[in-house]
């Protein structure tokens, strides 16, 4: 009679794990609140350049989104949970500069690129502590910030000299 093979949940050492989320969490947080940030950008820009903008938001929202995905995935794929709840979102997550009503194509330029640069200081947090830890999730962060600075270069062409 065989007996049943205990199959562990997670890949790695708990303690991994747990780093992991810890430097990856707030990423994921920062990146869910740009999600709706850069859509209320994207609704509301207006002035110079309006049709580039408008869709560029877009387009990175689409990009942050994936981002979020990726980071999450990477907590959950080591056996946690990640509460990106819109309500913990909104708790955790740093206040946008993206202005509640209509703004010309410059201020929310600005306001967008203040977002991605708060939610790159979380992201350089986690490429350097879990340097140490484990180099699989700091890819995962790599490859956030360098997208992040890609569109942010991209936003930032609109409006530099
Ligand atoms: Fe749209």
């Amino acid at each position: 009679m065989s007996k049943a093979q205990t199959v562990s949940t997670t890949a790695v050492d708990p303690t991994v794990a747990a780093a992991a989320a810890q430097f990856l969490s707030p990423v994921v947080h920062g990146l869910e609140a740009l999600v709706v940030n850069g859509k209320q950008a994207h609704w509301h820009v207006r002035g110079a350049n309006f049709v580039g903008v408008h869709e560029l938001l877009d387009q990175v929202v689409a990009r942050v989104q994936d981002f979020a995905d990726t980071a999450a995935e990477r907590i959950v794929a080591l056996g946690l949970p990640i509460d990106s709840r819109l309500s913990t979102v909104a708790e955790k997550a740093a206040k946008t500069s993206v202005p509640a009503g209509f703004a010309q194509s410059e201020e929310i330029i600005n306001a967008v690129v203040s977002d991605i640069d708060a939610i790159l200081v979380e992201v350089k947090a986690a490429v350097e502590g879990l340097d140490a830890v484990d180099l699989t999730s700091q890819d995962v962060a790599i490859e956030i910030q360098r997208g992040l600075e890609k569109d942010r270069w991209f936003l930032i062409s609109h409006v530099a000299a």
